[in-house]
């Protein structure tokens, strides 16, 4: 289908690349009218899942494997299927444009080139799930992505694709564009509906406000990020049989990975999920290291994945083997991510080369986090801002080995006693750089202290006891 397709000059797909979401970005001859996404078969997805019943619309997703592109990998069929079945209230649509996570940029290029393919994801999951009122809330940093998509929702309103009696069936759905105010916490998808109720963006705890039974307005609500929406449109078009054919078992479709840092081609690809190994993502895509550097480290899946080493060996299980898996013969897919400590998270790859100093890096993402807490809870509010001093000190050599152990001690304080999985995101990314660079920060402090790790000091106590 790529092939009687024309990109921008520089803009061309990599030849291991599969387009299915961005297939239309950087195209030449393209725009973002209804008129240019119609003459390509635009809304013909929509108008198949309207001859089925919305429980088969879910059935597809089911079966295709689509797993959620905002952070967790969560089955998105499954998550549709969380609304109470016996539900009397109305039920919402929320589409996640926040896009906060540092290291992740594709969701605003799908909007800012190809708006309809979204808004025809977004009403056929409200078909599936049945709901009447759907808003995407978009970032405050997005005043573009905003307008185009406001243009958007007025062409298919005109188009009968959205609104009363859509397409003739017994279905009715307007989309409102709502505009957050600028901040990271209102990404979490609880947060998110505080904000878009008019309020601060706490996050609500889980359980029981898990936002499919108690979401917007107290209703059964779904949200779903920019990206999942849109394989939406494509499970319709494909069916769900051809699309489970990509990518992996498990990891099925495409995905869109954002390269970014020390590499020689950053930029956006849309690869089939698990298909392409960390060796061919950072070489024969990202063009390899920049000139008399070498790779140090990666991380995988936005910030507050967990780094890996590019020297590191894996044991894993695969299938019910277990096998040793070199850094560079990963797979990207959720699975094998998670199984080598880290996550796939949002898609955004961040590359670090041998002139970062892991003292920097820390710091620098320990003062995203500190600034980014909503304050709500103690443990988050308190330690990302003692986190983000002590690597202060660090960076400033006026620090010394204990501030390293209280460090890592503060970080293992956050994880898990959080309201929402910030607390994780904001530990994380200090619990395995400390891990895996524990020597390199060390050299960087003043004093030549003995460091104890905090498995060790707990391993300790254990046989202590
Ligand atoms: C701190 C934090 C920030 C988040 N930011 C985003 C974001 O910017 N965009 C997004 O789609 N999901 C974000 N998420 C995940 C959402 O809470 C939610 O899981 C997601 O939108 C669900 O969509 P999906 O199932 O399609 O992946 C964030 C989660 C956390 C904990
Ligand atoms: S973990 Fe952090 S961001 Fe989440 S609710 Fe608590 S204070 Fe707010």
């Amino acid at each position: 289908m790529m092939a009687d397709i024309t990109y921008l000059e520089g803009k061309e797909p990599h030849a291991l690349e599969k387009r299915l979401i961005f297939k239309n970005v950087d195209r030449k001859d393209w725009d973002t009218s209804i008129d240019t996404y119609l003459n390509v078969g635009g809304y013909n997805s929509l108008k198949k899942a309207i001859k089925l019943k919305p429980q088969e619309v879910t059935g597809q997703v089911k079966a295709s494997g689509l797993r959620g592109r905002g952070g967790a990998g969560f089955p998105t069929g499954l998550k549709w299927s969380f609304i109470p079945p016996d539900n009397e209230k109305p039920v919402y649509l929320i589409c996640n444009c926040d896009e906060s996570e540092p290291g992740t940029f594709k969701d605003r290029y799908i909007v800012h080139q190809d708006p309809h393919q979204l808004i025809e994801g977004m009403i056929i999951t409200a078909y599936a799930i049945g709901c009447k009122l759907a808003y995407i809330y978009v970032r405050e940093e997005f005043p573009q992505a905003a307008q185009i998509l406001e243009q958007a929702i007025k062409e298919a309103k005109s188009k009968n694709f959205l609104g009363t009696n859509i397409l003739g069936a017994d279905f009715d759905l307007e989309i409102y564009i709502h505009r957050g105010a600028g901040a990271y916490i209102c990404g979490e998808e609880t947060g998110l509906i505080e904000s878009l109720e008019g309020k601060r963006p706490y996050p609500r705890i889980k359980p029981p406000y898990f936002p499919a039974a108690l979401g917007l307005y107290m209703c059964p609500t779904i949200v779903n990020n920019v990206e999942s929406l849109c394989h939406v449109t494509h499970i319709l078009s494909m069916g769900s049989e051809e699309y489970a054919k990509l990518g992996t078992p498990r990891n099925t479709g495409t995905r869109i990975l954002c390269l970014s840092g020390d590499v020689r081609n950053p930029g956006y690809v849309e690869v089939e999920v698990g298909k392409i190994t960390m060796r061919q993502l950072l070489y024969d895509i990202g063009g390899g290291p920049l000139k008399g550097r070498a790779f140090k480290a990666v991380i995988p899946g936005g910030s507050s994945s967990k780094i890996l080493k590019c020297d590191e060996v894996f044991s894993i299980t695969q299938g019910d083997q277990k096998v040793d898996l070199d850094f560079w013969d990963i797979p990207l897919d959720f699975d094998t991510l998670a199984a080598c400590g880290s996550m796939a998270g949002s898609g955004g790859v961040i590359v670090l080369d041998n002139t970062r100093k892991m003292s920097w890096v820390l710091n620098n993402i320990n003062h995203f986090y500190a600034h980014e807490s909503c304050g709500q809870c103690t443990p988050c509010r308190e330690g990302s801002m003692w986190m983000k001093k002590i690597s202060d000190r660090i960076v400033e050599g006026k620090a010394n080995a204990e501030d390293i152990k209280t460090l890592e001690e503060v970080a293992y304080q956050i994880d898990g006693r959080t309201i929402c999985a910030f607390g994780e995101a904001s530990a994380w990314p200090v619990e395995a750089i400390i891990a895996k660079f524990k020597d390199e920060l060390i050299a960087d402090t003043s004093e030549d202290n003995t460091y104890i790790s905090k498995e060790k000091e707990l391993q300790q106590q254990f046989f202590q006891t």
